[in-house]
């Protein structure tokens, strides 16, 4: 059986060269991250500046909603550079991921998101750096160190909430937030992930990112945290 070869696509223009098939996966993977990065800056980083209870604080959360904005600016960037049409990386056409439908209005919650779905993110973005779209590898290791940053950033600031005697907020927060997060890796049996996969975009199925997931946020909330994560239904 002769193994069917994964393209290597060193840049934007080699793209133009390849079968529409794979063009349109590329353009999936890059638009549903233009989208959701601006979203995300918008619905909760943005806003949680206000929240934020001290100077250093308010600080350190501008810096995450600048690379958050920053983060949706090189995404669009490379779809501008594929010859995507605007109108497809508008939040209206294309709708956001069901993670941002939380209502964000305290400080812990935002600490809460930061530690859970920012790790959503880092493996996410740590699939994407062996893929066979190397511009999509690229913008993977520039973005990752930065989304490590805001996960650090949640996890501090979720300890220093619990050593401050508001545990209770934080377990609030996670009881509430955390069911949302797993739907965040895709259905089961995806047949976007099955694609992705074969044209050597991405590595993983849904299903072992998502284990991977909930190991580690297991291992943050019960080891790091002291906390109970909620039993998903
Ligand atoms: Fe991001
Ligand atoms: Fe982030």
């Amino acid at each position: 059986m002769s193994a069917v070869a994964i393209p290597d696509v060193k840049t934007v223009a080699d793209l133009a060269t390849q079968p529409e098939e794979y063009r349109v996966a590329v353009e999936k993977i890059v638009i549903s991250h233009a989208v959701n990065e601006l979203y995300g800056a918008q619905v909760f980083d943005e806003p949680a500046i206000a929240l934020a209870p001290t100077p250093y604080a308010k600080w350190l959360t501008c810096r995450v909603a600048m690379e958050e904005y920053h983060h949706h600016v090189r995404f669009r960037t490379l779809a501008e550079e594929m010859g995507v049409a605007p109108e497809r990386m508008d939040p209206d056409a294309k709708r956001p991921l069901s993670i941002f439908e939380f209502q964000l209005r305290t400080w812990p919650e935002f600490c809460v998101i930061k530690a859970v779905a920012d790790y959503a993110e880092i493996l996410q973005v740590e699939d994407l750096l062996h893929c066979s779209f190397h511009p999509l590898r690229n913008l993977a290791r520039i973005t990752m160190p930065e989304e490590k940053f805001h996960a650090k950033f949640g996890k501090d600031f979720c300890l220093e909430l619990i050593q401050a005697g508001r545990a209770a907020e934080v377990q609030d927060a996670l009881d509430r937030y955390f069911p949302i997060t797993p739907a965040f890796f895709g259905s089961s049996n995806s047949k976007n992930n099955e694609m992705y996969r074969r044209l050597g975009l991405k590595q993983r199925s849904n299903d072992e990112m998502r284990a991977d997931f909930l190991g580690r946020v297991t291992e943050l909330v019960e080891k790091d945290f002291g906390l109970r994560l909620p039993v998903l239904q």
